[in-house]
């Protein structure tokens, strides 16, 4: 760490085996959560220590929004805390999660993340510091290639109808953009059942030996 931070790395004593962060990219609906929490069951059926961190989950705690901060911890600090869908925000929110995530890899664990994290840079920033702290097999990211026509269809929350109407404003698809990766580690595409693309993860993560 540079002298500027004021702040010295400690080196941890006990040694453990790493975990891998499962980064999971695409669309709002494309499925990142469903198929996270599938892989995340099959883990667990594995014995295999793994967790789901959800985008639409860590924005009602660590990344809150101005407005759930507002109210506990006043206008000044949610302003300049709390988290919304502007580019910056965006970043700082993979930023944060990336952190974590590297944690949790620190920590033995498969850290499944499920945000859509539309910007190309902020994903290849996370996968630099786990890859800093472990090896390349460390960040695996799978994008979820469901095209905006069929993620536009299901609409779970309503958002894309919202968008639409101009309600809300700067939505990933819509009138913000998603800049697909280039080579991500594992593409699902397809409108194949859950089951399946869980596999295709839980393949990719045998054929790197993170699981047996
Ligand atoms: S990210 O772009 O910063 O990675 P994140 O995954 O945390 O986004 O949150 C996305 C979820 O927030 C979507 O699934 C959707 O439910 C909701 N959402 C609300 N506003 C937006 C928006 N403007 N763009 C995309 N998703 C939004």
């Amino acid at each position: 760490m540079s002298d500027k931070t004021l702040v010295t790395w400690h080196q941890q004593n006990v040694k453990r085996r790493r975990g891998c962060v499962v980064w999971f990219t695409g669309l709002s609906g494309s499925g990142k959560s469903t198929v996270a929490n599938c892989v995340d069951v099959k883990l667990h059926e594995m014995n295999v220590s793994s967790y789901v961190l959800d985008g639409d989950n860590i924005r009602h705690g660590l990344n809150a929004s101005p407005e759930i901060l507002e109210p506990v911890h006043g206008a000044a600090y949610a302003k300049r805390f709390g988290l919304s869908f502007a580019p910056e925000d965006r970043q700082e929110n993979i930023r944060r999660i990336g952190c974590v995530a590297e944690i949790f890899c620190a920590a033995s664990t498969i850290a499944l993340t499920a945000f859509v994290s539309p910007y190309r840079s902020d994903r290849d920033r996370v996968r630099a510091i786990v890859n800093a702290t472990g090896t390349a097999e460390d960040f695996v990211e799978v994008f979820i290639d469901t095209p905006l026509e069929i993620c536009e269809t299901r609409d779970p929350k309503g958002l894309y109808k919202k968008a639409r109407a101009g309600e809300i404003k700067g939505f990933t698809g819509i009138d913000a953009p998603y800049e697909a990766p280039f080579s991500p580690e594992v593409h699902l595409a397809g409108e194949k059942p859950v089951e399946e693309l869980a596999d295709e993860v839980i393949n990719f993560l045998k054929s790197i030996k993170k699981v047996k």
